[in-house]
């Protein structure tokens, strides 16, 4: 591999890379199988992919299934502090060009984000939509060349559908986020857990007895607010959609407005995909020792700025921890400067989830690969099929069984004329 077409931390990381791929490997069946079939019809022959994720050992295990399909893969972080070096320097070793450095500046997170472009893709994948926005506005004479792209997370469908709706989107993209095989276990499941576990490794505090506010009672929210009270806290739901709140408050949770909320928490954690959800407002009667940590995708949830201009002096007291000092004496804790703290802190999702959110990414790249000129330039959701095969796969590789219709049920599913 030309060694312009990567950037890592330390190529010696690799070995232990390795054998992290390994183990999460253990956990991700349906992407392994996937691997398999790959290596046998090789859909991606003779085709660029350039991928923008999460450099951790789950997107190895997918950019592993994607080589073995015949793809000549470059890829890219989607956050400047989700990289695994260790990962990132594994995946080098096997011969995919990768560009990522935990804890990369703004500038060298976009130069990666280009050399990953420079690459002329055929395919995009995408996680927030770093990318494809870079390639809509700077680099668009490199559009002709492209199938189509995906995108995993609810922030980067939410700005391709902007896009879209601008008139502006010009190839078609698959919204993976929206597949029930992933919303419904890695952004419940994946992130209600790693969340709980960034913000415990970055504290080590206890949580039973907490009083924990979870802005945004999304797929997400819905994860944090279970964990964090199965883990004995009081959890607090702030949101602004009624029925996102009245499910909130039937599911047994608190719900009031931020405004008070602030005055009472110990643990924030925002999860909205919004910005300035904890405002200058919040964090002026917020208790002293208060812990904030954002999981939504960018670090714009919690207003930064304010948090510096009410600041007298900050300080990192442990890795992944600032303290800020206010003017009036109360100190406020920022994890992992306001971003995703379940990346930052933690690993990320598990591997276990990962497997459904990528066994539908590489079988959604393959579907856009067998559709090539067929599809048009908006925002597609995942084949009901794949969705349907991925929970199919992932029930086998656990061993569970269910029941099928009888050929009644489904004629009586599929009719009006029987009643009482
Ligand atoms: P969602 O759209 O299902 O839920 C977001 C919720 O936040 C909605 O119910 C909305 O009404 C609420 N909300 C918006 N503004 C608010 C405000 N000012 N105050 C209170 N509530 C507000 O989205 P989902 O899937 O839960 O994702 C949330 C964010 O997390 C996105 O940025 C997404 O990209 C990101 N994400 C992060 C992951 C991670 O690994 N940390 C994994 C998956 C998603």
């Amino acid at each position: 591999m030309n060694k312009r077409q990567y950037d890592i931390k330390d190529p010696t990381l690799a070995s232990a890379g390795k054998l992290r791929i390994e183990w999460a490997s253990r956990e991700m069946p349906v992407v392994g199988l996937i691997r398999e079939r790959f290596s046998a019809e090789k859909p991606f022959r003779g085709l660029r992919i350039s991928a923008c994720l999460h450099i951790t050992t789950e997107t190895a295990n997918l950019a592993l299934a994607l080589k073995a399909g015949g793809a000549d893969l470059v890829l890219c972080a989607s956050n400047p502090l989700s990289t695994q070096d260790e990962a990132a320097a594994a995946l080098v070793a096997y011969g995919i060009a990768t560009n990522a450095i935990r804890g990369e500046d703004e500038k060298t997170y976009y130069k990666h984000i280009n050399t990953a472009l420079d690459h002329k893709p055929h395919l995009t994948v995408d996680d927030g939509a770093d990318l494809v926005t870079t390639l809509h506005t700077k680099r668009s004479q490199l559009i002709s060349n492209i199938i189509g792209g995906t995108e995993e997370t609810t922030t980067g469908v939410i700005r391709l559908r902007s896009l879209a709706r601008a008139g502006r989107l010009k190839y078609p993209i698959i919204a993976v986020n929206d597949a029930q095989t992933k919303y419904l276990f890695d952004n419940r499941y994946g992130t209600g857990q790693s969340t709980i576990d960034g913000i415990t490794r970055a504290t080590n505090i206890l949580w039973a007895g907490k009083k924990v506010v979870v802005c945004g009672y999304g797929w997400c929210g819905h994860g944090i607010a279970l964990r964090a009270r199965g883990l004995g806290a009081q959890v607090i739901v702030t949101e602004v959609a009624p029925t996102r709140a009245l499910e909130a408050v039937m599911d047994g949770f608190q719900v009031m407005p931020l405004t008070e909320a602030a005055k009472i928490g110990d643990v924030f954690i925002t999860i909205t995909g919004n910005k300035n959800v904890i405002a200058k407002s919040h964090l002026e009667v917020m208790k002293d020792g208060a812990i904030l940590a954002n999981s939504g995708h960018f670090n714009v949830e919690i207003d930064i700025p304010a948090l510096e201009g009410l600041a007298r002096a900050k300080r990192p007291i442990r890795a992944n921890v600032d303290e800020y000092s206010l003017k009036d004496g109360r100190r406020l804790y920022l994890l992992a400067e306001g971003r995703l703290i379940n990346l930052a802190a933690a690993e990320g999702h598990p591997a276990n989830v990962m497997d459904m959110s990528f066994a539908n990414q590489a079988l959604c790249l393959e579907y856009i690969a067998k559709n090539r000129g067929k599809l048009e330039p908006r925002v597609y959701p995942v084949p009901e099929e794949i969705d349907k095969q991925v929970a199919q796969m992932k029930l086998e590789s656990m061993g569970v069984t269910i029941d099928s219709l009888t050929p009644a049920q489904k004629k009586y599913l599929t009719s009006w004329q029987e009643g009482t």
